[in-house]
């Protein structure tokens, strides 16, 4: 399955708040960078698409987390903070984040995209709840999420600390397992969903 069939999937999981959901998807799809942009500037799927797919992969991941430890948290609040963690990676409509390098010697080096200096720097995860917020109504879990999906790595983070929503840890660990574990093909001794989950990102 590709990534774009699995994303359009994803979408019918939101029912409750699928009105304000299906209009913020379609201003991210038509005015920003969404399907296009890549994850980072370097290092994880620094590629066209690559956002998308890190999305996508960090959803499936929540997704299953949700059914073995947390199936009471709803399939919606998982698809809505797991698509939208990073969303800020777009920038702003019309203003995208990331633009392609035009520095050949830092192609060279791996820098496949270059920061754009007309986006007001704030913290991703910062704009990624500023941007869902202008659109969706989210519970304060879904915001705490969105806000400290980077857990403690961040300093600023500490405010939550020992006090995470078990949405906010699940998010977590989806994040950086999908980034480090699952992006980086890391072979973890043949478990089949393991590789299941590799074609569904490819
Ligand atoms: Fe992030
Ligand atoms: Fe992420």
């Amino acid at each position: 399955m590709t990534t774009l069939s699995r994303y359009n999937e994803l979408k019918t999981y939101v029912s409750d708040r699928k009105e304000p959901f299906d209009e913020f998807i379609s201003m991210l799809e038509y005015e920003t960078s969404w399907l296009t942009s890549p994850a980072s500037t370097r290092f994880h799927l620094s590629e066209e698409g690559g956002l998308l797919k890190h999305s996508v992969g960090v959803t499936e991941h929540l997704l299953k987390f949700r059914q073995e430890f947390a199936p009471a948290i709803s399939e919606e609040s998982c698809v809505i903070v797991g698509l939208f963690h990073d969303i800020g990676k777009v920038g702003m409509p019309g203003t995208p984040l990331y633009l392609p390098n035009d520095k050949e010697w830092e192609v060279r080096k791996g820098i496949r995209y270059r920061y754009n200096p007309e986006v007001v720097p704030m913290g991703l995860a910062l704009r990624s709840l500023y941007l869902v917020t202008k659109y969706l109504p989210l519970s304060s879990a879904e915001a705490q999420a969105i806000a400290y999906h980077d857990g403690q790595y961040i300093d600023e983070n500490r405010i939550v600390a020992h006090r995470e929503e078990p949405l906010t840890l699940l998010l977590h660990w989806a994040d950086y397992w999908t980034a480090h574990v699952y992006e980086e093909r890391r072979v973890l001794g043949g478990d089949s969903n393991y590789y299941q989950l590799q074609r569904i990102a490819s």
